[in-house]
């Protein structure tokens, strides 16, 4: 068996090879504090006068939810321990965590395995994923059929917001739900068990035209996932706060009609 160098330092890079990973620890850090604040915090999710619902209590299934927000029925008992959006949330964890470009980011920076190339893991012993708990990765394209569905419902959500007391209404709420809608589109179609679907298991595309052309569509946005993922994170809070600071009554909605 070939010997490593014997080469006492620990790494040899002299680069900020640590920056990355510090970012992702801040930045995946502030959100997942935030997020889960939100989530328990059960009021300021919905705003009555334009209809406008947090994607975070979406749909909204518990019987603590404001009927006019429940827009699937309150199945789920209304304990403040269960999140609103129970019958959701924890498949958008599911597709986020086995998320391929999320786990490269965070093996890195939370569990330093490696932090960085050329920079020795953090563990002593390495398996992958190809044991308990890490194999359930592979899970990942089951929690994608999921986001799928997710995203139609956040997407019914952004159409019943162009609502006012008169009727039809259309303000900047509107417009940041379906900035939201579109990058949260963008993102799961971009994900890498879509284009697999798309295009994989194919001997020949010349005779699978149009999945060939959903395949290229999806290889496009494909190359941009991480910054999409990082995107959503930003839209989805975004969305989440905007829809708090109405219904807490901070500032007023933009109106452009009614
Ligand atoms: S690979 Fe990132 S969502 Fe599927």
């Amino acid at each position: 068996m070939r010997q490593r160098a014997a080469i006492t330092a620990k790494t040899l890079r002299t680069d900020r090879w640590w920056f990355a990973p510090l970012l992702t620890v801040i930045g995946l850090g502030a959100w997942v504090t935030y997020a889960t604040v939100r989530v328990f915090m059960h009021d300021y999710y919905w705003v009555e006068d334009f209809h406008y619902l947090t994607p975070f209590y979406s749909p909204c299934v518990t019987q603590a939810c404001i009927p006019e927000a429940a827009h699937f029925g309150r199945v789920l008992p209304g304990w403040w321990i269960i999140p609103d959006a129970a019958l959701t949330l924890p498949f958008l964890l599911l597709f986020r965590l086995t998320c391929y470009y999320y786990r490269k980011a965070y093996y890195r920076s939370f569990w330093l395995s490696p932090p960085a190339c050329a920079v020795p893991d953090g563990h002593k012993t390495y398996s992958g994923e190809t044991r308990f708990p890490l194999v359930g990765q592979n899970l990942h394209r089951y929690a994608f059929y999921a986001a799928v569905i997710i995203s139609l419902i956040n997407s019914w959500d952004a159409v019943l917001a162009f609502h006012s007391p008169k009727g039809f209404g259309f303000g900047l709420g509107n417009l940041i739900l379906l900035g939201n809608v579109v990058m949260l589109w963008a993102y799961t179609l971009s994900c890498h068990s879509c284009r697999h679907i798309a295009g994989g298991r194919l001997k020949h595309f010349s005779k699978h035209p149009v999945r060939y052309r959903f395949w290229t569509f999806i290889s496009k946005l494909n190359v941009r996932h991480m910054q999409l993922a990082w995107i959503t994170l930003g839209t989805l809070a975004l969305t989440d706060f905007y829809v708090m600071a109405l219904s807490a009554g901070w500032f007023n909605d933009l109106r452009f009609i009614n």
